[in-house]
This record gives structure tokens, C-alpha cells and sequence, in this order.
């Protein structure tokens, strides 16, 4: 009987991999509609996993009170954890393609790029409104290419 060696295959399971996101949302129909109305950034460590109310803890009030904020533009949050996230969004980003590429966030410790949603409901919060995804953003990695080999 002949014992073979057996080379192990590490297996990377790339699609369990959950993936941090941040969506631009807002609550309502604004100012003319109910006056609860608002637009938070909601923060989710698994973006697959992201389609209800967020804790506390997980979004960030950009504008309340019967306003929707314009997400065309520079600007920052400051989550109730102490987190800071800032954006930039092109002032055009309505009249781009849905999914692509109008900006980018940052966090302190992570850079995202930012894509134009197609406006789906996201989750109903604690007042009964329909809370839209506007923009999404993920993490930007960094980039391996400018490692340099030496032979
Ligand atoms: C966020 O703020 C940092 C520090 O001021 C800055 O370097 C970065 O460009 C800003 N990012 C965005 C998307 O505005
Ligand atoms: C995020 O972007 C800033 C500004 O471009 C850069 O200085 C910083 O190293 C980046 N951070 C990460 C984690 O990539």
C-alpha cells in the first residue's frame, strides 16, 4: 500500500466575507411631507445584512425635522460612538448611472468610494417612514501592485 503526500489546499471562501459599507439614506418625502423626515448615514458591517432599522449607535442624523439634506456636496457626521465620517459627493451625481462611482467617504481609519443607488427601501424606521438608499459607499482596499519584487 503506498502512502501519498497529500499537498493542503488553503480554500478562500471570498463570498462569506462580510463587507463594511455606509449607505446615504433618507426618511420620508421631506419638508412637505410628514415632519419626521430625515436623512441619516447609516453605517453596516455586513452589507448584506443591512435591510432593517440600524441601532443607535449605527447611523448618523445629517438633517431632521421635515429635511432631507442635498448629499451633493462635501460634509461630515459625527456618529453618537465618536466616529467622524466625511464625504464628498460630484454635484452632478443625480444625473449619473445608477451604481457608479460619485465619490468617496472616509472615516479616520477607512477610505470608501461612493455609488449613486437606485433609491430602494432600505427599512421602515420607528415613525412608519420609508427610508431610501441614495448613495452606498465601501471600503476602498489598497492597492498590492506597488508591492516591488527583486529577483
Ligand atoms: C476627510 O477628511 C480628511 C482629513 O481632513 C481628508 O484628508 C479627506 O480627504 C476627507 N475625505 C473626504 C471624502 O472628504
Ligand atoms: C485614506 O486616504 C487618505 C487621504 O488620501 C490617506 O492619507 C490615507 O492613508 C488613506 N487611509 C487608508 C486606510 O487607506
Amino acid at each position: 500500500m503506498f502512502f501519498n503526500s497529500i499537498a493542503t489546499l488553503a480554500i478562500f471562501t471570498v463570498g462569506a466575507l462580510a463587507r463594511d459599507s455606509l449607505h446615504f439614506v433618507n426618511c420620508g418625502e421631506g419638508a412637505n411631507g410628514n415632519p419626521a423626515s430625515d436623512s441619516v448615514i447609516v453605517f453596516c458591517n455586513d452589507d448584506s445584512n443591512c435591510h432593517f432599522n440600524p441601532a443607535p449607535s449605527n447611523y448618523c442624523v445629517v438633517s431632521s425635522g421635515g429635511t432631507l439634506t442635498t448629499w451633493e456636496r462635501s460634509g461630515d457626521c459625527t456618529f453618537t460612538t465618536g466616529v467622524r465620517v466625511n464625504w464628498s459627493i460630484r454635484t452632478d451625481a443625480r444625473n449619473q448611472p445608477d451604481f457608479s462611482t460619485v465619490g468617496s467617504a472616509g472615516n479616520g481609519g477607512q477610505n470608501f468610494s461612493c455609488m449613486k443607488d437606485n433609491s430602494p427601501v432600505m427599512y421602515v424606521d420607528s415613525f412608519g417612514q420609508a427610508c431610501k438608499s441614495i448613495y452606498y459607499c465601501f471600503v476602498r482596499h489598497l492597492k498590492l501592485n506597488s508591492i516591488k519584487h527583486s529577483n
